[in-house]
């Protein structure tokens, strides 16, 4: 066991870590390789980073994967990253199942190409029945695109007289977004020195912790996800509340 591994205490796990993988281009460009590389090395540091976490103990992993605007970027690059997204399913179910982790998605999958759908499917079935933790992908997605699908989800109830406007709770709403089946996330961890969120999970980080690291994503591994869970072990969550308030529950 990592020293730093001894140091975090087992019961107070995040349980579930939200992540920015970012940074692969920059990583490819110090080293003078072409960004697919980065992006390529990427992958492998996802599967680093997943494996580490279901030993570790965490229910839920949340990955940024591929981004609504990500559309945006040249598109030799979309391309080389549905392609690695494609090539990478196939390769990795065997860790997947290996370690007893279960595949799901959010964001327009719908968007993403035929080929990238079909393999997501598949893998999402065949380790429909993992149990040690919940990796999910976010592809396609984005967080305002997801608030406004949900707003429009509830008017519709509302248009055919299913529900009141005056009744809508946020309980309404977190059941119309794509993580209507998990906690919200506890740890946001971003890599490669930004400090912004991107139109990730903004409403289900309402009271995540964030950690910001200088790391690229490639060269993220595990002692950096033991180092980003004590940190978090290290605050104090209070929720609106006084230091004193938490001890004496
Ligand atoms: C993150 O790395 C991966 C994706 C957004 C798909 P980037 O590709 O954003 O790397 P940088 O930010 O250019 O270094
Ligand atoms: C966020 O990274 C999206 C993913 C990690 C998939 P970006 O590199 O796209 O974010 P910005 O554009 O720098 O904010
Ligand atoms: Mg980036």
């Amino acid at each position: 066991m990592g020293t730093l591994q001894a140091q975090i205490d087992p019961h107070r796990l995040p349980r579930h870590i939200a992540i920015i993988m970012d940074g692969n281009g920059r990583w490819a460009k110090n080293k003078g390789y072409l960004r697919a590389i980065g992006h390529e090395n990427g992958v492998d540091a996802l599967r680093k980073v997943a494996t580490a976490s279901a030993r570790l103990g965490i229910h839920y992993l949340t990955v940024y994967a591929f981004s609504s605007e990500n559309w945006n970027r040249p598109k030799s690059e979309v391309n080389t990253l549905m392609g690695l997204l494609v090539s990478s399913l196939s390769k990795e179910l065997k860790t997947l199942l290996e370690n007893d982790i279960r595949l799901r998605t959010i964001g327009k999958v719908e968007n993403l190409p035929a080929r990238a759908q079909r393999e997501l499917q598949e893998v999402i079935e065949r380790t429909r029945d993992c149990q040690r933790m919940d990796l999910t992908l976010a592809l396609s997605y984005g967080s305002k695109e997801e608030i406004t699908e949900g707003v429009r989800h509830l008017a519709a109830q509302v248009e055919k007289g299913q529900l009141k406007a005056a009744n809508i709770t946020q309980e309404h709403l977190a059941q119309a977004l794509y993580t209507a089946s998990m906690p919200d996330p506890d740890l946001l961890i971003r890599t490669s020195n930004e400090r912004r969120i991107s139109n990730y999970l903004l409403w289900q980080i309402a009271y995540a912790e964030l950690y910001f690291t200088p790391k690229l994503w490639p060269d993220f591994g595990e002692e950096d996800l033991h180092q980003a869970v004590l940190d978090y072990q290290n605050r104090e969550r209070r929720y609106g509340k006084i230091s004193e308030q938490l001890k004496s529950q």
